[in-house]
């Protein structure tokens, strides 16, 4: 089917995977990343304890073919907090976080049972409009991945896709899309210039500009800041923050720092298990998985 004949804003976009430039490919292993946490934030007062779940995830199994991707995973996503997914590489981070938004179902091979509903609703019905799922659960991807266009066009885009054209539209949401993701002001003299001139850490905050224009309720962020320097990351981390007030935020990462730093729930993964989740502060402070307790501590990873 012709790409361009879908309003789907996974599979529409030009380009679906992240489009890293060489010097964003290289994913940085600093020692920083495994070393335990220094700073464990307090929960959030302002966090409602009786947030509804936007997600709820029942003895979910995922397989590649034959192998084993997740195993029995249940857990749930409260609706205005940050959940960050950690554990080593290779046990199922990436795989979970797809499953929300049903990205997995472009990979061949992909067999899953168990259930997943946002909302109450179960995400794999038949009924379920996938279109309508990728509007309201937007991605962020581990490289900035901004289209080869203006910024403009960059966060307009999932709009135009689904027939807006009204300028006067098209840029009150821009506008509003950019502030949310703390673009603005860097940007608002440039909306015309090509979207790849503008530095990673930009060109990420810019990627969030262009999920929150289709107005999401979730935004999923698979290792946002992975390729970003420090500078770039704590702008990031600080509009995560913001942003959960908004949205509901899941995000993978395989520092601790920043999990600690900036999520309220943490769920540990390892080999497809998920071992422990609850509150960042307890994960990180009186882990009930000795598994846990050797990762967080530095053990493994
Ligand atoms: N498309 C695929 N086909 C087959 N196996 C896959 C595919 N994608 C992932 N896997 C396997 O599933 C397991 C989980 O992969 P996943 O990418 O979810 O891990 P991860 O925790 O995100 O790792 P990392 O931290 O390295 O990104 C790995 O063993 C991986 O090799
Ligand atoms: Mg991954």
């Amino acid at each position: 089917m012709d790409a361009r004949m879908t309003t789907d804003p996974m599979i529409e976009s030009p380009q679906t995977e992240p489009q890293a430039s060489s010097e964003l490919d290289v994913k940085p292993e600093t020692p920083e990343e495994t070393k335990p946490a220094k700073q464990v934030r307090m929960p959030d007062p302002k966090l409602d304890p009786n947030s509804p779940n936007v997600f709820e995830v029942r003895d979910l199994n995922l397989y590649y073919e034959k192998f084993h991707a997740l195993k029995n995973v249940t857990i749930d996503i409260p609706k205005n907090h940050v959940t960050a997914f950690i554990g080593p590489s290779g046990c199922g981070k990436s795989t979970l976080l797809r499953c929300f938004n049903r990205m997995n179902d472009l990979i061949d091979g992909v067999r899953i049972d168990g259930s997943i509903t946002m909302e109450g609703q179960d995400i794999h019905s038949k009924d379920l409009d996938v279109v309508n799922l990728r509007t309201e659960v937007g991605m962020v991807f581990q490289a900035p991945n901004p289209f080869p266009m203006s910024i403009f066009d960059n966060v307009a885009y999932g709009l135009r896709c689904q027939g807006i054209r009204d300028m006067k539209k098209l840029r009150v949401v821009v506008e509003d899309s950019l502030r949310k993701a703390a673009l603005w002001e860097e940007a608002k003299d440039h909306l015309h210039r090509n979207a790849l001139k503008l530095s990673g850490g930009q060109q990420q905050r810019l990627c969030i500009a262009r999920a929150i224009a289709l107005e999401p309720k979730v935004i999923l962020m698979d290792e946002p800041t992975s390729a970003l320097d420090p500078i770039a990351t704590a702008h990031i981390e600080d509009l995560i923050e913001e942003l959960k007030k908004l949205y509901t935020i899941i995000i993978v990462t395989h520092s601790m720092n920043q999990a600690a730093r900036i999520s309220d729930k943490t769920a540990f993964f390892l080999l497809g298990d998920l071992v422990e989740v609850g509150d960042t502060s307890e994960v990180f402070h009186v882990p009930r998985d000795k598994r846990t307790e050797d990762y967080i501590s530095g053990k493994f990873g």
